[in-house]
């Protein structure tokens, strides 16, 4: 086995296992070293799947439970398995990530399972996982390292009791009381989980709203729904600390702003505070790669480090930490270290929330187009006005689209609605080609399907929706 390589990927996420694929289908010779035994990094083995593999068993739980039986199917004896589920959400992990060793056989990239260190200019030290050690010699290296759990200052993730995602992706039982410490993606999509499964959730964020970043309108009546499906809200809260108990957890909550404490009784604390770059032991300061101010690696606009012949992508670097903008950076690099020019778009990068509805937006939302000066219009339409959601009984949420006043050009599509997240695909293809909200307007949308609500939303930018 040779160890001279024209690429060496550390991290086999989304942003390391594309940037391998990509660059071997370009002809490169490539190893992809891997400190876990299985490919596909966070998203395949403890973030992305799972959590949808749960998202889906426990919306099918709660629709045979609940929402059925308004179309006139009445389930009996509906019970939960847990270990059932659970098994059939690492039956997908396992057969997401042997997918990856397959796609690697196939284009033959050689997989390296241990830690990675960079020993210098082009060369990479493995601490196999098998024992030894192996160096890879590279022209390039490119760092696709991820990103780790933020830890709570003075809370202990046990990972039984105080969990973070990981552990609220394996729970042993259905919480009685689960209290989520952050309203961002984690916290919502995970406490959707437990809460169909019927779990009390009760979700303290910081801020004095949910999903900061997103489309504050969106968030306002995403949150309403969220009420109305159990959540309970301490809004402009912070977590002081937790204390484990023989009965379960006291969790000491506080105002954001200072005043009156309180205790809250709960038997699982999730800790979903945000993510962060991870880099640990990589020798990147030996190596004297920088970092930025928010410790992440400091990279140029095609990826490159300080350091010539070192490259960084996915959620190691500046940017959302979603792995489809970690897979486009991958190909992006890989195609610039062949010779070609690859390329991300930061305008058009879709975000999702996979809950029930889905949340999922795309470009700029209303607070940064006023923050940045720029003069636009809004389409609005609810789905309680299309036909489908309508029968279907889905018909909670809008789609909103904004246009550029003077231009009518897409500058942000933001969604609440069932099947959103496949809804925001058009949004995205349009913006990328620069349409109008008048060309979306203009294209015949298949009748009946939610996306109507898409073409009437472009349309009431005009204010000429149909069906309103
Ligand atoms: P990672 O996927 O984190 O992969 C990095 C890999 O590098 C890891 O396997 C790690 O073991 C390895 N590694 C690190 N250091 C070394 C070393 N020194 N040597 C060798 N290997 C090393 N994003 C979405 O877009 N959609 C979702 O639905 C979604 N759901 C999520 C749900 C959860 C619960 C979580 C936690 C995250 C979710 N994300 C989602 C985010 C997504 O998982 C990340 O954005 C994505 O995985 C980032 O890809 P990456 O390749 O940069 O890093
Ligand atoms: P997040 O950044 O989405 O949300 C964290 C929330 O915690 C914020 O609302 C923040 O204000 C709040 N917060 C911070 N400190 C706090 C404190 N001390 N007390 C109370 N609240 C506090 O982070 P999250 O949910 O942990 O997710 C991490 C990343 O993983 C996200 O940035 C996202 O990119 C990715 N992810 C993506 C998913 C998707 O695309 N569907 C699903 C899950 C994760």
């Amino acid at each position: 086995m040779s160890d001279q390589f024209d690429l060496v990927v550390i991290g086999a996420g989304p942003g390391g296992y594309v940037c391998a694929i990509r660059a071997a289908q370009l002809g490169l010779k490539v190893a992809c070293v891997e400190k876990r035994t299985t490919l596909g990094g966070t998203c395949l083995n403890i973030g992305c799947i799972p959590s949808k593999a749960l998202l889906h068993a426990s919306e099918m739980y709660a629709e045979a439970t609940g929402h059925m039986a308004d179309l006139g199917i009445t389930a009996k004896d509906v019970t939960i398995d847990l270990k059932k589920m659970m098994s059939f959400k690492d039956e997908g992990v396992d057969g997401n990530t042997k997918g990856i060793e397959f796609l690697f056989k196939k284009n033959k990239v050689e997989p390296v399972y241990g830690t990675a260190k960079i020993a210098g200019a082009g060369k990479v030290e493995v601490a196999l996982n098998e024992g030894g050690t192996r160096t890879l010699e590279a022209k390039n290296i490119v760092i696709a390292t991820g990103s780790d759990v933020m830890p709570l200052p003075g809370v202990e993730i046990d990972e039984k009791r105080i969990v973070s995602s990981t552990g609220a992706l394996s729970l042993p039982e259905v919480p009685k009381h689960l209290l989520v410490v952050g309203a961002g993606v984690i916290g919502l999509e995970l406490g959707s989980v437990w809460a169909r499964l019927g779990a009390k959730v009760t979700v303290v964020e910081f801020l004095d709203r949910i999903i900061p970043g997103t489309d504050a309108e969106v968030a306002k009546q995403f949150q309403r729904v969220l009420k109305k499906q159990g959540f309970d809200f301490k809004l402009g809260t912070k977590v002081t600390g937790i204390e484990k108990t023989k009965s379960g957890l006291k969790v000491s909550v506080e105002p954001a702003k200072g005043g009156d404490g309180d205790v809250i009784e709960a038997d699982y604390a999730l800790v979903a505070i945000g993510r962060r770059p991870y880099t640990e032991g990589l020798g990147l300061a030996e190596a004297g790669v920088e970092m930025d101010e928010r410790g992440r690696v400091a990279t140029d606009a095609h990826f490159k480090t300080n350091v010539d012949g070192i490259y960084a992508i996915g959620d190691a670097i500046a940017g959302p930490m979603l792995a489809h903008k970690a897979e486009d950076e991958g190909v992006a690099i890989a195609e610039i270290l062949a010779g070609q020019s690859g390329h991300v778009n930061y305008d058009v990068i879709p975000g999702v929330i996979y809950t029930a509805p889905e949340v999922a937006t795309v470009g700029k939302t209303e607070e940064e187009l006023k923050e940045a000066g720029i003069d636009y219009t809004v389409g609005k339409f609810p789905f309680s006005a299309n036909g489908r959601a309508k029968v279907n009984k889905q018909a909670d949420g809008f789609v909103k689209v904004l246009a550029d006043s003077r231009t009518d050009r897409v500058l942000g599509v933001h969604i609440l609605g069932m099947d959103a997240g496949n809804m925001i695909a058009e949004a995205a293809v349009a913006m990328e080609f620069g349409a109008s909200a008048e060309d979306i307007a203009r294209t015949c949308h298949a009748h009946p399907t939610l996306s109507e609500a898409v073409k009437e939303a472009a349309l009431a930018v005009d204010k000429r929706a149909l069906h309103m």
